[in-house]
């Protein structure tokens, strides 16, 4: 994607639903470290996965409209559902500012490890039903088969932090195959895309569960990935240190316990804002 950036050292904005959004903040600081970045979590509107698409279009520009009025030069919809459904409109609706969503991203990296003609996508009821994901798949692949798997249980279990019992197994093998024993795993699939911010921190679990044979793809590392190229082939990252700005609508301390979970670091000072 051509990047037309106007001031390479205003902030990289990003939004999500909430709590979830960090593990894409986090991939963007592994990959551009010297980046300001400013965060809002919406989470007085949580969860957008069980929403209809026009209220989380609605939402999503709400949200990105925050972001823009406080001056960024890329903007990055961490959140999957919204990628999903509101990226087209958010594009349309803030040009010329580049806006990278997640789904495209995880969908083609998808594409290049699948060594299978199969792909399942794990992701919110929303992101499933909106079909984003399984379009870009059979758009690079027409003949593959793409298979849709809501994991509304993922989301909650993410955000209690329970990914280490025999629970959390049950309910993260149930989200990948259906009703499953947990031994059962050799009919695991081989290509697994975790289309939803919270899912990343089910990764390394999930590898154990399922096996080496099982590729498992985080769209949060791959958005990230594509934000750094473009604005490097544009000659336009920054080096300002680094710094997150975060901003939520509600919840303030579960937003920093939580956030911090997904963010692997801690949040100090998030600002209350009215959406
Ligand atoms: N951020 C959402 C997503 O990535 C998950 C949480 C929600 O439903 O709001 O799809």
């Amino acid at each position: 994607m051509a990047v037309a950036v106007t001031d390479a050292n205003l902030p990289i904005g990003v939004f999500e639903s909430g709590v979830g959004g960090p593990t894409v903040l986090a991939a963007l600081r592994r990959h551009l470290p010297g980046e300001d970045t400013i965060y809002l979590g919406v989470t007085a509107r949580l969860p957008y996965g069980t929403k209809s698409a026009a209220t989380v279009e609605r939402y999503a520009q709400q949200a990105a409209g925050v972001l823009v009025a406080r001056g960024i030069k890329v903007l990055v919809v961490a959140c999957n559902t919204a990628s999903a459904t509101a990226l087209c409109a958010l594009a349309q609706e803030f040009a010329p500012l580049p806006v990278f969503g997640v789904a495209v991203p995880g969908a083609l990296a998808a594409c290049e490890v699948a060594d299978s003609s199969e792909v399942t996508v794990l992701a919110t009821e929303s992101t499933i039903s909106g079909g984003a994901y399984q379009r870009a798949l059979l758009h690079q692949r027409s003949a593959m088969r793409v298979l849709g798997r809501p994991c509304p249980l993922w989301v909650t279990l993410a955000e209690q932090g329970g990914d280490a019992s025999a629970l959390a197994d049950t309910i993260l093998l149930d989200g990948v195959r259906g009703s499953v024993m947990l031994e059962q795993t050799a009919d695991a699939p081989s290509t697994l895309v975790l289309g939803c911010t919270h899912f990343p921190v089910f990764r390394t679990r999930l590898q154990q569960l399922l096996g080496s044979q099982a590729q498992v793809i985080d769209s949060a590392q791959t958005t990230a990935g594509s934000v750094a190229a473009a604005l490097q082939s544009e000659g336009l990252p920054s080096n300002r240190g680094g710094n997150i700005q975060f901003l939520a609508t509600d919840g303030m301390e579960g937003f920093q316990r939580v956030g911090a979970t997904f963010l692997a670091e801690g949040i100090s000072d998030v600002e209350l804002v009215d959406l």
